[in-house]
C-alpha cells in the first residue's frame, strides 16, 4: 500500500510530459542531435542520421562522492547556438589542412530542487560525427567537484558487430581485438568501433582527455553502453575545481570503414597548438635503434657481456643511420637501473647516469657531426614518483646533448603506476586515471619547454592532444611489433587491419614496422616482406622506426630501398578501400614533393584489389615503384617472396593488387615519369 502511494506521489510530482528536446543538425544536414530532459527531468540526447535513429535517447549525468548525484530533476534553463567553418594547418600529419565545420548547441540545465545546480551540455555536430562534453560552471556547484562515476550512455539503435579490446585487464591496452556481436561486448576500451546491421560505421572515443580519467564503455544490454571511468587511488575517479569541462565524448560516424579513418573529429575537438613555431625545431623523421636485438634476446638492456647500449654498438647504428638517411638512433638500456627486477619497482632508474660502457657525451657529438640525433629513452616501469623527481635534470641533460626526442615507457601491470600522493606516500594508480592524464601532460610540457619531442609507450590513450601539444609526436598503446618477437600469441595477420579502424582512429602509433627478416625470438613473424613495407604507409606516425637489426637491412637492400624512400609527413591521406579486420589500402601524398605512396595490407586471406589511380594528378606520368608479394608469398613461411618492379602509370590507370595470405603491397609513385 505505501509502495503504491509512493509510486503515485512520484507520478504526480513529475511533469506528465517532458519539454520538447532542443535539436541541432550538422552543417550539411546529415546528422541531427536532440537534447532535452525526460519526464523525470533526466538529461538525455539522441542522434539520427538522414532521418534514421543511430543513438536512441541516452542518459547523461554524474554520481558524486560528496554531494547528491547530478542525474534527474533538471530543466532546460537556456540554450545557445553557434556555427564554425574554418580550416587550420597541422604542423605535420596525415594531411596538411583540416577543415573544422560544425554546428554547436549549448544547453544549460538547472536543477529544479533547492540545490539549483547548473550543468552545461555542449554538442558539436559534424556531418561525420558528434562530440559532446559537460561543463561545470561555478554557479550552484561547490568549487570542488568529486566524481564517483560518469553516467553518460550510448544506446545504439541497431544490432551491430563490434571490434573491441577489454578494459581493466592486466596487460592494459595490449590485447588482440575481439570481433563479436555488440551484445557480447563486456567492458571495452575506446576507441570501440561498430558496424551496424544497416552498414553504418561508428567509433566511440573521447577527445582532449585533460585532467580527467579515461573513459571505458560497459555493455548494459540491449545495445546500451555506459561510461565507466578509470579508478583513482583516492576515491573519486575525478577530482576537480569548477569551472571546468570534461573531455569530449565522441562518435565518428561514416558509411564506410575508410570514412572513419579520414575523419578529423578528434583533432578538431582539441584546442589549437600552443607551440605555433614547432616546425622550427621538430620535423618528422625515421629512426633505427638498439632495440629489436633486446627483444630477440641477442642483447640486454642491463649491463653484462651482451649489453646493447655500448659505445661501439651505438656507433655502428649512427654510421648506418647517416649512410641511409635516418635522422634518429634510439638507444635503450643506456642508463643505470636495469636490474633483474626493474619492471617490479622501477625505483633504481637514474635518468642522468649512463652505464660506464656508454659514452653519451662522445656519442651525441659523434652523431651530430654526422647529422644524426640520438633518441633518448626513459623507461620508468610505471614509477612516476621516481621519474618526476628527476624529470627536470633528465630533460636538461638531453637538451644539452642535442637529444631532441625521448621515448618514455610505463611498463607496469594494471593499477601498477606508483605516484607520489599529496600525503607524501606512494599511491598505486591506473595507466589511464586522472593522475596519469596529468603526468603525461607535465612531461610533454616540460619537454616542449626544452624543444624535445615525446613518444610514450604503455601510455594513456591518445585523444588528439597532439593538436595542442604537437611535440607529443606518437605513442604506443596497442600491441606493436615487439609482440612478434616474444608475444604468445604473436600478432596474427589480421592485427593491423584491426588497428587501422580502431586504435589508429585515436592518433599516431609508434608501431615499429619493417622487420624484413620476418623472424622473432624463435618464432616466425606472420607477415610478408611486402606487408612490412606497406605498414609504413598504412600506420601513420610522424616518427617511424626501421625496427630490424641493421645487418638484416644490409642483407635485404632491395626491399630496404622503400623504407629509405618513404616519408613520414603527408599533405593528404585517402583510404581507397577497406573492411575492418580484413584489408585496407591507403594512399598518401608526400608533403614535400609531388610523390604519392600506397600501402595495402590483408588479413590471413589472399585477395585481389582493383585500385583506380584517380588520386594522381591528371595528365602527369608517374614511375610506380612496386613492392608486391611474389607468386609463392604467404605469411606461413614464404614471406620473403617479393617482386620489385617499375612501370609508368597515370591517373587513368587501374592497378590490380594481388595480396598473398597475410601479405601486402607498397608502391612509390614518383612524379615526372621517365
Ligand atoms: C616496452 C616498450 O614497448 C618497448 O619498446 C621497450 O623496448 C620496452 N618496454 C623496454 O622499455
Ligand atoms: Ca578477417
Amino acid at each position: 500500500m505505501t509502495r503504491l502511494l509512493l509510486l503515485l506521489a512520484i507520478f504526480v510530482a513529475s511533469p506528465a510530459l517532458a519539454a520538447d528536446p532542443v535539436t541541432v543538425a550538422s552543417p550539411g544536414g546529415t546528422l541531427t542531435v536532440a537534447v532535452g530532459v525526460n519526464g523525470e527531468g533526466r538529461p538525455e540526447y539522441s542522434v539520427s542520421r538522414l532521418g534514421r535513429p543511430v543513438i536512441l535517447p541516452s542518459r547523461l549525468g554524474f554520481l558524486l562522492t560528496d554531494a547528491p548525484k547530478l542525474e534527474r530533476n533538471f530543466a532546460v534553463a537556456a540554450s545557445a547556438r553557434r556555427s564554425v567553418d574554418e580550416t587550420w594547418e597541422q604542423p605535420w600529419g596525415e594531411r596538411r589542412f583540416v577543415r573544422n565545420r560544425f554546428n554547436e548547441l549549448r544547453v544549460t540545465l538547472e536543477e529544479k530542487s533547492e540545490l539549483r545546480r547548473r550543468l552545461d551540455l555542449v554538442f558539436r555536430v559534424y556531418d561525420d560525427g558528434v562530440g559532446f562534453r559537460y561543463e561545470f560552471p561555478l554557479r550552484g556547484t561547490s568549487a570542488g567537484v568529486r566524481i564517483a562515476e560518469e553516467l553518460t550512455e550510448f544506446a545504439l539503435a541497431e544490432p551491430a558487430t563490434a571490434w573491441w579490446i577489454p578494459a581493466f585487464q592486466w596487460n592494459r591496452e595490449e590485447y588482440l581485438y575481439n570481433r563479436t556481436p555488440l551484445s557480447e561486448v563486456g567492458i571495452a576500451q575506446t576507441p570501440m568501433t561498430v558496424r551496424t546491421e544497416s552498414g553504418l560505421h561508428i567509433a566511440f572515443h573521447e577527445a582532449a582527455l585533460v585532467d580527467y580519467s579515461g573513459m571505458n564503455l560497459q555493455n548494459e544490454g540491449h545495445g546500451r553502453f555506459r561510461a565507466v571511468l578509470t579508478p583513482s587511488s583516492d576515491g573519486p575517479k575525478v577530482s576537480r575545481t569548477a569551472p571546468f569541462a570534461t573531455p569530449w565524448r565522441t562518435m565518428q560516424i561514416a558509411d564506410t570503414a575508410g570514412g572513419l579513418v579520414t575523419n578529423n573529429l578528434i583533432l578538431n575537438l582539441n584546442e589549437p597548438s600552443r607551440l605555433p613555431d614547432i616546425r622550427r625545431w621538430f620535423t618528422p623523421f625515421k629512426y633505427v635503434g638498439v632495440w629489436w636485438a633486446m627483444h630477440l634476446d641477442k642483447e640486454t638492456w642491463g649491463p653484462g657481456p651482451r649489453h646493447g647500449a655500448t659505445t661501439a654498438n651505438v656507433k655502428r647504428y649512427i654510421d648506418f643511420a647517416a649512410a641511409n638517411g635516418f635522422r634518429g638512433v634510439l638507444v635503450e638500456g643506456w642508463n643505470e637501473g636495469w636490474n633483474d627486477d626493474w619492471f617490479a619497482n622501477g625505483r633504481d632508474f637514474s635518468f642522468t647516469k649512463p652505464y660506464p660502457d656508454f659514452d653519451i657525451e662522445a656519442l651525441a657529438r659523434y652523431a651530430r657531426a654526422k647529422g644524426v640525433h640520438l633518441i633518448g629513452h626513459h623507461e620508468t616501469a610505471g614509477n612516476i614518483a621516481n621519474y618526476e623527481a628527476q624529470l627536470g635534470p633528465a630533460l636538461d641533460l638531453y637538451k644539452r646533448l642535442g637529444i631532441d626526442a625521448v621515448k618514455t615507457g610505463y611498463v607496469a601491470d594494471m593499477g601498477g603506476i606508483q605516484a607520489l600522493g599529496a600525503d607524501g606516500r606512494i599511491h598505486f594508480e591506473w595507466h589511464e586515471g586522472q593522475v596519469m592524464a596529468r603526468h603525461h601532460l607535465k612531461v610533454v610540457q616540460e619537454a616542449a619547454a626544452r624543444h624535445i619531442a615525446v613518444n610514450p609507450h604503455e601510455p594513456i590513450k591518445d585523444t588528439g592532444l597532439r593538436r595542442t601539444w604537437p611535440n607529443w609526436v606518437a605513442r604506443e598503446g596497442a600491441r606493436g611489433m615487439e609482440f612478434n618477437a616474444w608475444g604468445q600469441p604473436p600478432n596474427p595477420p589480421e592485427h593491423e587491419t584491426n588497428l587501422v579502424f580502431t586504435r589508429m582512429l585515436a592518433g599516431p602509433m609508434d608501431f615499429t614496422p619493417g622487420v624484413l627478416s620476418l623472424e622473432g625470438r624463435g618464432q616466425p613473424i606472420q607477415s610478408t616482406q611486402a606487408k612490412q613495407l606497406a605498414l609504413y604507409v598504412v600506420i601513420y606516425s610522424p616518427i617511424v622506426m626501421a625496427a630490424d637489426l641493421i645487418e638484416n637491412y644490409a642483407a635485404n637492400p632491395r626491399p630496404f630501398q622503400f623504407i629509405k624512400d618513404v616519408p613520414t609527413d603527408w599533405a593528404e591521406t585517402l583510404v581507397l578501400n577497406g573492411e575492418i579486420g580484413d584489408y585496407v589500402t591507403i594512399a598518401r601524398k608526400d608533403r614535400n614533393s609531388e610523390n604519392w605512396y600506397l600501402g595495402a595490407v590483408t588479413d590471413e586471406n589472399g585477395r585481389s584489389l582493383a585500385v583506380p589511380l584517380a588520386f594522381l594528378t591528371a595528365g602527369k606520368t608517374y614511375r610506380a615503384q612496386i613492392y608486391r608479394d611474389g607468386p609463392t608469398a604467404d605469411y606461413r613461411g614464404h614471406g620473403k617472396d617479393i617482386v620489385i618492379e617499375e612501370r609508368l602509370v597515370t591517373a587513368a590507370d587501374v592497378l590490380t593488387l594481388t595480396l598473398a595470405p597475410g601479405g601486402g603491397e607498397a608502391i612509390r609513385f614518383v612524379a615526372g615519369g621517365r
